[in-house]
C-alpha cells in the first residue's frame, strides 16, 4: 500500500523477541535491557494474524528479527506459516549468527529465503569485546552451515573507530556468494554516530585495496542498502549509509515490535498498539484498518542529529534493527 508520501510500503519487520544472547556495545548497555514478561510478547498466532492483515494490504516481504530471533523456540515453524500466507512471497531473517548453525537446515526447509548475519570483526578478541559475550568461531561456523543449507547469506558489519577491519571483512565476499554490507552507526540504542565510519571512506579504502567498485544498477535486496561489485568478487559489497545519505524517500517498511506495537520509523516512537486490538477482540477487518491507517501516517524521514519530538527511547534490541 502507499503511504501519505506516495511510498510503496510492502515490507514488514517482525521482532519475535526482545531478548538476545549477546550484548553488543552499540545496541544496549552492559547490564542489558529488562526483558518484558512472557505474556506481553505476541504469540505466534497473534503475529500470524498481523501478517495476514498486512498481506491483504499488499505487504509481500517479512523480515524476522529480535533481539535475536533464534532464541525464541519455534521460529522456523513461524517462518513456514508466514511463508504460506497468500501474498507473502519472501521471508528472511536478521540474526547474530550464534545459533544459526543449529537451525540453518530447519530454516531452509521451512522456506526461509535468506539470512543476514551481524559480523563486525574477524578478530576473536575484538568480537568478544564488541558483543561482550559472543564466540566468533560459532558465527563463522554458522555462516558455513547456512550456505551449505542453501540459504542466501549477507553480512551486516557496523565498523567503528578502532574496529574497522573493512578490507578483511569485505574479503569474505571474494570466494563465496556472500554480500558484505557496511552500516553507518546510527544514534539508536547506544550508538554514537561520531564513532561510526562513513560509507564514502570505506569505498575509498576498498577501492585502494581491491580495485574500482562498480555501482550495481539494478535492485538487490530489500533496500536501503546500495550495492557495488568488485572485479573478481563472488559477492557484492553493500552500504547502508544511514547517516551520510538519507534514504528515507525510498523507505518501504514498518516494524512490529515483540510486544505488538506497529512502529512506523526507526527514529520515532510513533505507531499503533496492535496488541490492544488483538487482545481486545478486534476482528480482521478492524485490525487491517488499524494497520492501514497507521502505515498511511508514516513519518517522511528520520531526524537523526536534530532536536525532534517523539524520539525513540527503545534500544535496538527492542526494535530489531
Ligand atoms: P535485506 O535487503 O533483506 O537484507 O534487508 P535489510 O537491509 O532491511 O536488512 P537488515 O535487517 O539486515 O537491516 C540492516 C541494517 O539496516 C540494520 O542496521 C538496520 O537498522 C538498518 N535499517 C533497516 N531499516 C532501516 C530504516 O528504515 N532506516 C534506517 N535508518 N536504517 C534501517
Ligand atoms: N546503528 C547501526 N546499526 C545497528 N545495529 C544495531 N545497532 C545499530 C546502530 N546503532 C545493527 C546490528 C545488526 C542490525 C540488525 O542492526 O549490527 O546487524
Ligand atoms: Fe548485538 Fe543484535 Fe543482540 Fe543487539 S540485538 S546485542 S546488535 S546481536
Amino acid at each position: 500500500m502507499k503511504d501519505q508520501y506516495n511510498r510503496e510500503i510492502d515490507y514488514l519487520r517482525v521482532s519475535v523477541t526482545d531478548r538476545c544472547n549477546l550484548r553488543c556495545v552499540y545496541c544496549m548497555p552492559e547490564e542489558g535491557v529488562e526483558p518484558v514478561a512472557h505474556e506481553e510478547i505476541l504469540s505466534y498466532e497473534e503475529i500470524l494474524r498481523v501478517c495476514r492483515c498486512a498481506a491483504k494490504l499488499g505487504f509481500w516481504r517479512v523480515k524476522l528479527t529480535g533481539g535475536e530471533p533464534l532464541v525464541r523456540r519455534g521460529v522456523a515453524g513461524l517462518a513456514r506459516e508466514i511463508k504460506a500466507i497468500p501474498g507473502i512471497r519472501q521471508v528472511t531473517m536478521t540474526t547474530n549468527g550464534v545459533l544459526l548453525g543449529d537451525y540453518a537446515e530447519e530454516l531452509a526447509a521451512a522456506g526461509l529465503d535468506a539470512v543476514n548475519v551481524s559480523l563486525d570483526t574477524l578478530d576473536p578478541e575484538a568480537f568478544h569485546r564488541i558483543t561482550r559475550r559472543g564466540e566468533l568461531s560459532r558465527v563463522l561456523d554458522s555462516i558455513d552451515r547456512a550456505l551449505a543449507a542453501g540459504l542466501r547469506v549477507k553480512l551486516n558489519c557496523v565498523p567503528t573507530r578502532g574496529n574497522d577491519e573493512v578490507e578483511r571483512l569485505a574479503a569474505l565476499a571474494k570466494d563465496r556468494p556472500i554480500d558484505v554490507r557496511f552500516i553507518e552507526l546510527m544514534p539508536v540504542g547506544e550508538g554514537d554516530p561520531s564513532e561510526g565510519v562513513p560509507a564514502d571512506e570505506i569505498r575509498t579504502r576498498l577501492a585502494a585495496a581491491y580495485g574500482p567498485l562498480t555501482e550495481y544498477p539494478g535492485e538487490w535486496g530489500n533496500g536501503p542498502a546500495s550495492y557495488c561489485d568488485i572485479p573478481g568478487f563472488a559477492g557484492k559489497i553493500g552500504f547502508i549509509s544511514a547517516m551520510s545519505h538519507r534514504f528515507c524517500g525510498g523507505c518501504n517498511r514498518v516494524r512490529l515490535t515483540a510486544t505488538g506495537f506497529l512502529k512506523l520509523c526507526l527514529h520515532f516512537d510513533e505507531g499503533t498498539d496492535l496488541r490492544g486490538l488483538l487482545r481486545g477482540g478486534a476482528d480482521d477487518a478492524a485490525l487491517t484498518e488499524a494497520v492501514r491507517a497507521a502505515v498511511w501516517g508514516k513519518p517522511a524521514h528520520h531526524l537523526f542529529g536534530e532536536t525532534a519530538a517523539h524520539v525513540e527511547q527503545r534500544k535496538m534490541v527492542q526494535i530489531g534493527g
